[in-house]
């Protein structure tokens, strides 16, 4: 089973992944592993500091920002995500691919056809069965953190184009997504998330 979790800054993500993998894991599943995008292992850490962090001074340009991620994503797809599906593990992950449409599509304004044929490349075409969206109004997510990285420096509207665009994305994949009030408290959102996610489980 392979779960993505996306959503703007700041909408609990990794406070759901945890919850959800303290629970199956309680349900008697110990082959549950939590992971991320970008970042996953020692290259992944390398090509998230060079997007979330670059060298002081550079312009980092939309589309290579957009191929250092998919450099990451086909890494953790082919290192990590693969082999743990293969060996009937679960994988929870925070962020893939619809994060790319997302922020690097509707925000940047890339091409989302062109986003979504790379994404299919650089994944071989994996694709999750389950994907949480957890909904938020991004002047509420920012406000919960501090603006640590380039993106959360971005402008409202920036965030406001990426929230826009994962409704988007859903609606257009209604089947493979759930989405979620994310205003609401961790507990209502983490009940809300678990008929679904053992639906998902006791599918064949
Ligand atoms: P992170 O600090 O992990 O943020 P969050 O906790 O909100 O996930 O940083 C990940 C950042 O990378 C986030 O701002 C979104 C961005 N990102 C993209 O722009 N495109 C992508 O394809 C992915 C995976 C992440």
């Amino acid at each position: 089973m392979f779960i993505t979790f996306e959503g703007v800054e700041g909408s609990g993500k990794t406070t759901q992944i945890a919850r959800l993998a303290a629970r199956l894991r309680a349900e008697g599943r110990q082959d549950v592993l939590t992971t991320r995008e970008p970042g996953d292992g020692p290259l992944g850490q390398e090509l998230r500091r060079l997007v979330l962090d670059p060298p002081m001074g550079v312009d980092v340009d939309p589309l290579a920002e957009l191929l250092i991620l998919l450099a990451d994503r086909a890494q953790h797809v082919a290192r990590t995500i693969r082999p743990h599906l293969d060996g009937n593990g679960s994988v929870l992950c925070d962020r893939y691919a619809d994060s790319s449409l997302a922020y690097q599509g509707y925000g940047r304004g890339l091409d989302l056809a062109e986003i979504e044929r790379l994404n299919a490349y650089a994944t071989r075409g994996l694709t999750p069965d389950l994907t949480v969206l957890l909904d938020l109004d991004p002047a509420v997510g920012l406000a919960r953190q501090r603006a640590r990285t380039r993106m959360e420096k971005e402008a409202l509207a920036f965030h406001q184009r990426v929230r826009d665009g994962f409704l988007d994305i859903a609606a257009r994949a209604p089947s493979r997504f759930l989405i979620l009030d994310a205003a609401q408290s961790a507990d209502a959102v983490a009940d809300a998330l678990w008929p679904r996610v053992s639906f998902v489980l006791g599918a064949p």
